[in-house]
């Protein structure tokens, strides 16, 4: 279909004065006595094209009028009568789709969570094509990003035998029919499909290790699935995982990364995105601009799991779930420490290593990990990462200590066995970056379908 894009005829000085076709679907729709005014969007922008009608030389369709309906137009490209950029003279209006007035997307401003119910349309609103918009420049930033500094995009598999946070989180993926009875567990996974247990992959970061031993420096952008009943606004069954693996990296190395990973994002989105922003900044969460501003200038904290308990616990009066050295942090600690302490992103570092991952590189202390979560602001963990335990003797011992299948996990050990190196690498949950630019409060409304349990729209 010949047309160019909304965005063109808003922003391209060079345009006004000539002939133009676009499409999109209506906005809204004005009527006076000689002129009428249709106002376009096509998703291409976040500004709609104001389309004049001169009444007495041009007829339209009443349905070309209707809100939601889809028209193409010709017209002349003029300098906005008011306000910026340009606006169209129509020769003629031509219907594409028609929209009943049962549409659900109305002027009026409809809540989120009746938007939650209509995930198919909702993306005709303001706020979630902002959304939307947002994102897409967020995720080519994090390929440009890693690009730029000589990391390899990797695809580990989606499918997968070994678990790698452990905590039983895992989708099953089995070609047993629902009603299969077998004596014992064993059995009935050896007549499964791969012949063992198999599973959706909760992260990427035991393979993005393997390519990472010989790579040097990559990452893996894709989704992660967690079978987790937390319904939370922070948590989904399937998110996108972007996670960076460096060998001859320790700690200090992964932190440093994880903080030039979220600043060069922000830059990114405040740069590229600005009337999205503007929008979120004005109807979302007020200040939003200034906060990431500040937030991409200034340096992150860092302060010792202990130290972090020692703080939480004077305030355990106000907590839900009493703080205590050895738990772990619950959302409203990490909210806590983040908004109220530090006042800016703070990572945590060298938690007790019974509520961390086996793979975590294990201090001299014997009790805590070399593990990193960056905490912010509103959202509370947006980061997990660590130093992995390149020692092969301490791997197989923390494995053990958790009962481990060490089968699943030979090709793992092997890299400790075969010029093992210190290494790390974090996981920045994709979903709850954008919640953090956009100031949406909820991760269901950062992902184009979201699922969670019992709940597969
Ligand atoms: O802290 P997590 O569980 O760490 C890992 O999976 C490591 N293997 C990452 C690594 O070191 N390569 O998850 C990392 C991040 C979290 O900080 C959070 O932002 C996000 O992934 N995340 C979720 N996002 C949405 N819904 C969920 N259910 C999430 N679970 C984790
Ligand atoms: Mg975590």
């Amino acid at each position: 279909m010949k047309h160019i894009d909304i965005y063109e005829v808003l922003n391209k000085r060079e345009i006004a004065g000539s002939e133009v076709t676009v499409c999109g679907w209506v906005r809204t729709f004005r009527d006076s006595a000689q002129v009428s005014f249709l106002e376009l969007s096509d998703g291409t922008s976040f500004r709609r094209l104001q389309v004049v009608i001169d009444k007495t030389a041009l007829t339209v369709d009443p349905e070309c009028t209707k809100l939601g309906a889809s028209v193409r137009v010709k017209g002349n490209v003029v300098k906005a009568f008011k306000g910026e950029g340009n606006e169209l003279n129509a020769l003629s209006v031509e219907l594409l789709g028609k929209c009943p007035a049962e549409y659900p997307i109305q002027k009026k401003r409809t809540t989120l969570e009746f938007l939650r119910t209509i995930p198919h349309l909702r993306l005709r609103t303001n706020t979630f094509a902002a959304v939307f918009r947002v994102r897409s420049v967020a995720a080519q930033a994090i390929h440009r990003f890693f690009h730029e500094r000589r990391f390899y995009y990797m695809n580990t598999p989606l499918i997968t035998a070994s678990d790698c946070e452990g905590a039983g989180e895992m989708f099953r993926v089995t070609t047993q029919p629902w009603n299969a009875s077998y004596a014992t567990e064993e059995e009935y996974y050896k007549n499964d499909f791969f012949g063992v247990k198999a599973g959706l992959s909760v992260s990427g970061q035991l393979e993005g290790e393997i390519a990472a031993t010989a790579l040097g420096k990559i990452y893996t952008f894709g989704p992660s699935f967690r079978a987790e009943n937390s319904n939370t606004t922070r948590h989904l069954a399937e998110f996108w995982h972007v996670e960076p693996e460096v060998a001859f990296a320790e700690l200090p190395d992964v932190i440093e990364l994880a903080e030039e990973l979220l600043k060069y994002l922000i830059r990114a989105v405040l740069d590229e995105c600005p009337d999205e922003m503007a929008f979120f900044d004005s109807f979302v969460e007020k200040g939003l601009i200034e906060k990431l501003t500040q937030v991409a200038n200034a340096d992150f904290a860092v302060c010792e799991y202990t130290e972090a308990v020692g703080i939480l616990k004077k305030e355990n009066a106000r907590f839900q779930f009493p703080v205590e050295w050895g738990c772990d942090l619950q959302s409203e600690h990490e909210k806590f420490l983040t908004e109220q302490v530090f006042k800016r992103p703070v990572f945590v570092i060298d938690y007790p290593k019974e509520i961390k991952s086996f793979y975590m590189k294990q201090n001299q202390d014997g009790k805590t990990v070399a593990a990193a979560d960056l905490l912010v602001p509103g959202i509370g963990e947006i980061i997990g990462g660590s130093e992995r335990e390149a020692d092969r003797e301490k791997l197989v011992a923390a494995m053990r200590e958790r009962k481990m299948d060490m089968s699943a996990y030979e090709q793992y050990l092997a890299l400790r066995t075969f010029g093992s190196v210190p290494h790390g690498g974090f996981g920045l949950g994709f979903e709850r970056f954008v919640m953090y630019v956009t100031g949406m409060e909820n991760i269901r409304d950062v992902a184009l379908l979201p699922r969670w349990t019992k709940n597969i729209l």
